[in-house]
């Protein structure tokens, strides 16, 4: 596996890989690698003849200035991981390549971009949106790969890449959990022991929704309440519970078709989110 650090290598590359007919699968990632990671990279290797995989921690999508310098940076070891998971490149650039001196310009997505996180994290969705934008660009993939754990940041995405006309497809890979149905995130490692257990709040409440949908029960009501449940017996206040099209991001009445079931929480003070999509028959 070969470290970039300049748009212009990466061009180079990925141009050369073009001109041969090879395929390109490519992963955006902040870093500080795990299973979650690893899997896009495993997934995307299986598929693609180039796989790029890019670790750059976005200050524009940070709205919180402490959360950006607690972000963990740890570049050697993620070069291993991504590598042993099948990754051909890594792009590893600068604040300064990505953003230069006279930088000016924002992609922002209305829709699915305006509720729950994007309420929660003012300006948030316009930096991630502006960064796949020109990851995407300067990477210009097949497919680009992105783990169904950030739910509204896929669907950001996708209305993006629809909306501009961007030519690459965006595939969604199922989040990967601990073997007690946390979801893996790399804020998990700031839990403290106590905080981990209350931070089963978040998957427990999926897993209720999704059996009260299996036993019947479909109204937003009666499955809010099931996973709001779970968030009282651990003591945990949620920042929202809401059950919400997985296109548009807007509120269902009830389970019907294509929903998905959204939640974040501060527990401690790390802020975890989660969903689960869920159909009339149960998951999916
Ligand atoms: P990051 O949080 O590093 O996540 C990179 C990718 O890994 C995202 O697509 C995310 O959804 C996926 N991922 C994280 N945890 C996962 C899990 N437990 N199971 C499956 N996939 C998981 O998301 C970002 O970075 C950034 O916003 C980025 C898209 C790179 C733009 O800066």
């Amino acid at each position: 596996m070969t470290t970039l650090r300049t748009i212009a290598e990466v061009r180079a590359a990925t141009a050369d890989a073009r001109r041969d007919g090879r395929s390109i699968g490519f992963v955006p990632t902040m870093g500080a690698l795990h299973e979650g990671h690893l899997h896009l990279i495993r997934t995307a290797r299986r598929a693609h003849d180039l796989v790029v995989i890019s670790v750059f921690v976005n200050p524009t999508q940070f709205d919180d200035p402490a959360d950006l310098a607690a972000y963990p940076r740890v570049e050697d070891t993620d070069a291993a991981a991504a590598q042993a998971a099948g990754a051909d490149l890594l792009f590893a650039p600068s604040a300064a390549e990505m953003y230069p001196d006279g930088f000016a310009t924002t992609i922002e997505v209305g829709g699915p971009s305006e509720r729950l996180e994007g309420a929660s994290r003012p300006g948030h969705f316009n930096g991630v949106a502006t960064v796949v934008c020109k990851l995407l660009s300067i990477v210009g993939p097949d497919v680009a790969y992105f783990g169904q754990k950030d739910a509204q940041q896929l669907a950001v995405v996708r209305r993006m890449v629809t909306d501009l006309n961007l030519p690459y497809a965006i595939q969604a890979v199922p989040t990967v959990r601990d073997d007690d149905g946390l979801a893996l995130s790399s804020r998990n490692a700031r839990l403290a022991a106590a905080d981990r257990e209350r931070a089963l709040a978040l998957s427990r409440a999926l897993r209720a929704a999704e059996a009260s949908v299996a036993g019947g029960r479909a109204s937003a009501e009666e499955v809010l309440a099931a996973a709001r449940a779970e968030f009282a017996a651990r003591g945990v206040e949620p920042d929202y519970v809401e059950l919400v099209d997985p296109i548009t991001f807007t509120p269902l009445p009830t389970v019907d078709g294509d929903a998905l079931l959204a939640v974040a929480a501060r527990v401690g003070d790390v802020r975890l989110i989660d969903n689960q999509p869920l159909t009339r028959n149960g998951s999916h």
